[in-house]
């Protein structure tokens, strides 16, 4: 498959370290892609503790968007958010995507509604009614991690049921696809996937078990959901295919980041990760499967 895209990519920026648009870039250009990232933030880390840098408010983002339409320059075939810190910017990326498909109107959304993890918000709890009710409705593809898609269907995802019955809520909201990119159940963790084909019929849904690696890692939520656009694209009817290969390079990306670590004589499991990406880029361009997906 060949196909590929011109993507806006709107998300924070690390100076170093690899979240937000330093995870979703340089892998989408692998895969053949034409990016420009719109930084919505910028930072020294991507830890929490101690941040310095800027954030972008909706004013200046509408701003670059004006100034690429004065020039013609507003012709994307995807739009890929992430982390977004406050309402007024969110209201804003509303904007971005009625302008978008103002101007092609086969614009795909991808949307990872970036809210928290592990039972914890790391948004203003604002955002989580504006995402639920006016973002879903306008995205084509959907990439909550466990605790978001339960912010968004309001209720609990303790099981394989509960997933597909979640990504089913969301489908009625909006999304033809939905990746709820990780649930653990008993320290294993799944990939639910779904693709409702048609409005109103019952999705393709199927599951993708990752064994849990003893680490803690930033970044991957970023990746997965730049690579699930990149592979889902090229494979637009087959998103339990895309899914295996982004979960596949994931996998390989991790592995590898983990050996690195230990080989330079760190323990993995004490801190939080940097995920070896530069290093990783046969892994991105040309995945082995080793990850299959299992149709319900
Ligand atoms: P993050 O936790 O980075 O914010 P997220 O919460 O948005 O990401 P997750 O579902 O937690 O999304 O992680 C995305 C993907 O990263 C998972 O599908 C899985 O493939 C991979 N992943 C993350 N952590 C691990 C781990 N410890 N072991 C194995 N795979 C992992
Ligand atoms: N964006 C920023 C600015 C962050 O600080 C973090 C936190 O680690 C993330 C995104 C989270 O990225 P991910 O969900 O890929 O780990
Ligand atoms: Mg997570
Ligand atoms: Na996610
Ligand atoms: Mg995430």
């Amino acid at each position: 498959p060949t196909e590929t895209g011109r993507v806006l990519s709107i998300q924070s920026h690390t100076v170093q370290g690899y979240v937000g648009n330093k995870s979703a870039v340089f892998p989408l250009q692998l895969l053949g892609y034409d990016v420009d990232p719109i930084m919505s933030q910028q930072q020294d880390f991507a830890g929490y503790p101690t941040f310095k840098g800027q954030v972008l408010n909706g004013k200046q983002l509408w701003e670059l968007i004006e100034g690429l339409e004065a020039n013609n320059l507003l012709y994307y075939t995807h739009l890929l958010t992430g982390y977004i810190g406050s309402v007024s910017f969110l209201d804003t990326v509303l904007e971005v995507v009625n302008k978008l498909r103002s101007i092609n109107p086969a614009l795909t959304y991808v949307c990872d509604p970036v809210m928290g993890d592990e039972g914890k918000l790391y948004v203003p709890p604002e955002l989580v009614s504006v995402y639920r009710e006016k973002v879903v409705p306008v995205a084509s593809m959907l990439t909550p991690n466990q605790f978001e898609a339960e912010q968004l269907t309001g209720f609990r995802i303790v099981s394989e049921q509960d997933g597909r019955e979640a990504c089913r809520h969301l489908h009625a909201a909006g999304p033809s696809k939905v990746v709820i990119t990780s649930i653990c159940i008993d320290g294993t963790l799944l990939l639910i996937g779904s693709h409702q084909k048609e409005k109103g019929q019952s999705p393709v849904q199927f599951k993708i078990v990752i064994p849990k690696i003893p680490a803690y890692f930033t970044g991957t939520g970023d990746l997965m959901t730049a690579l699930l656009l990149g592979w889902s694209n090229k494979y637009p009817d087959n998103l339990e295919k895309a899914a295996e290969l982004a979960v596949s390079s994931l996998q390989s990306v991790l592995s590898r980041t983990v050996k690195d670590y230990e080989k330079a004589g760190y323990d993995p499991q004490t801190s939080s990760l940097e995920i070896r990406l530069i290093q990783s880029q046969d892994d991105i361009r040309d995945p082995e499967i080793k990850y299959n997906s299992h149709l319900y």
